[in-house]
């Protein structure tokens, strides 16, 4: 199986690389920032705890995230692979998708992280607050927040995944063809 980490800050195009490695290589994928979202729209317990974090651009708990990707792992383990798109967001995350894919005999084949420039991410995320709905792009201050979020909370996992020679950098600047060929071109290699 195909366990891809897609992995970048907000804006970095984890949600567009994702749909087209789904595409190419049939995979499903798991966001959970879009699962959080679904469930805020259906006014879930979940959804309702999540919503004003979310708003803040601050992280969700660990355990709320970890719960709710327990069963779409053990779902989904007899699938061509999957690609996890904004999860793991914190090291206790990153340990805890390893036992959950560990224990349906899974294991990440590799974590891809898109590399984009800080001004590139708040130019692609205020042009998407167009038409995006999300509560977290409308606010150039939660747009701020999210990447510094990243850059405190999540970038250090890249180590986790150094450490077991999964961690994959591409450049995640230019056209979304140009990049996708980049990421192709990592996953052929592996
Ligand atoms: P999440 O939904 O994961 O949002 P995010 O990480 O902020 O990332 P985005 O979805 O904004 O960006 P993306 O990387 O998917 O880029 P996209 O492809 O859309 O999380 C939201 C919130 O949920 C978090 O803040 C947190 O509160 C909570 N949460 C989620 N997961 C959690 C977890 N594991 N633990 C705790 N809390 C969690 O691209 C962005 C835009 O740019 C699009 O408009 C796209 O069309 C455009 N674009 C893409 N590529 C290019 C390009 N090459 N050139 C020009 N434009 C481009
Ligand atoms: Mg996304």
């Amino acid at each position: 199986m195909l366990n891809i980490v897609l992995f970048g800050p907000p804006g970095s195009g984890k949600g567009t690389h994702s749909a087209k490695l789904v595409e190419k290589y049939n995979l499903v994928h798991f966001s959970t920032g879009d699962i959080l979202r679904s469930e805020i729209a259906a006014q879930t317990e979940l959804g309702m705890l999540a919503k004003s974090v979310m708003d803040k651009g601050e992280l969700v708990s660990d355990k709320l995230v970890i719960d709710m990707m327990r069963n779409k792992i053990s779902q989904n383990k007899d699938k061509n692979g999957l690609v996890f798109d904004g999860f793991p967001r914190t090291t206790e995350q990153a340990a805890a998708l390893d036992k959950l894919l560990a224990e349906n005999n899974l294991s990440v084949s590799a974590m891809i992280m898109l590399d984009v420039e800080r001004e590139e991410l708040v130019k692609r995320l205020q042009k998407r607050s167009e038409t995006s709905g999300r509560a977290d792009d409308a606010d150039i201050r939660v747009i701020n927040n999210r990447i510094d979020v990243y850059n405190r909370q999540t970038l250090p996992i890249a180590e986790y995944y150094k450490k077991q020679n999964k961690f994959q950098n591409v450049n995640g600047m230019g056209s979304i063809d140009d990049i996708f060929d980049r990421i192709v071109k990592v996953i052929e290699n592996l």
